[in-house]
């Protein structure tokens, strides 16, 4: 079922910059079981917020937040290309979700001034991101439960090696 966002509670935030990608149309970013984003990209921070950014070289990799700008709606549950049976929105990472809020981990290759050059985007051209954290993966492996991934990888005969790393909905 497709549901329209509420306009009645609002919570405005103001982007720090915007993605430069080589995708321009959703269908060109890579989907489905055992996708890998190796895609470069750049995180164009505003000038007035570069201060911000010291010391961010020392981190491999980052947290980025950012809006699907171009989704309409959401859909509370929803079949992902990496299965055949439908989830719920929460557990998957559909861009139509009732905060259009996306979420990518991006490895930094460099920064000048106020760019930070990065590879791993899934995000199109012209996004706007939200923040950016870095990213410290405080989880052990054998404590991470992939929930119906996981289920469905085995079902596709996925090899473990093809599903290391795939996401939900890419
Ligand atoms: C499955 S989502 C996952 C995004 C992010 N890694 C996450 O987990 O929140 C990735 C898809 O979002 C779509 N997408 C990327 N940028 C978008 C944007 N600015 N607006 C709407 N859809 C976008 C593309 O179709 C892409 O394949």
């Amino acid at each position: 079922m497709n549901e329209e966002r509420s306009s009645t509670a609002s919570l405005t935030l103001q982007p720090i910059g915007v993605v430069r990608s080589p995708y321009r149309h959703t269908s060109e970013v890579p989907k489905g079981p055992g996708t890998r984003h190796a895609a470069e990209g750049s995180l164009q921070i505003r000038a007035d917020l570069e201060a911000g950014l010291a010391d961010i070289e020392g981190f491999s990799h980052l947290i980025v937040i950012w809006v699907f700008d171009r989704s309409e709606g959401f859909a509370l549950t929803g079949t992902p290309p990496a299965d055949n049976r439908p989830h719920g929105v929460f557990a998957t990472r559909s861009p139509r979700r009732p905060n259009p809020i996306g979420l990518t981990v991006v490895e930094l290759l460099g920064r000048e001034g106020s760019v930070l050059r990065v590879r791993g985007v899934d995000m199109l051209d012209g996004t706007p991101i939200l923040d950016i954290k870095p990213y410290l993966s405080s989880v052990p492996p054998e404590r991470l439960r992939r929930g119906w991934l996981e289920e469905a990888e085995a079902r596709n005969a996925c090899s473990s090696a093809d599903a290391a790393g795939n996401d939900a909905f890419r």
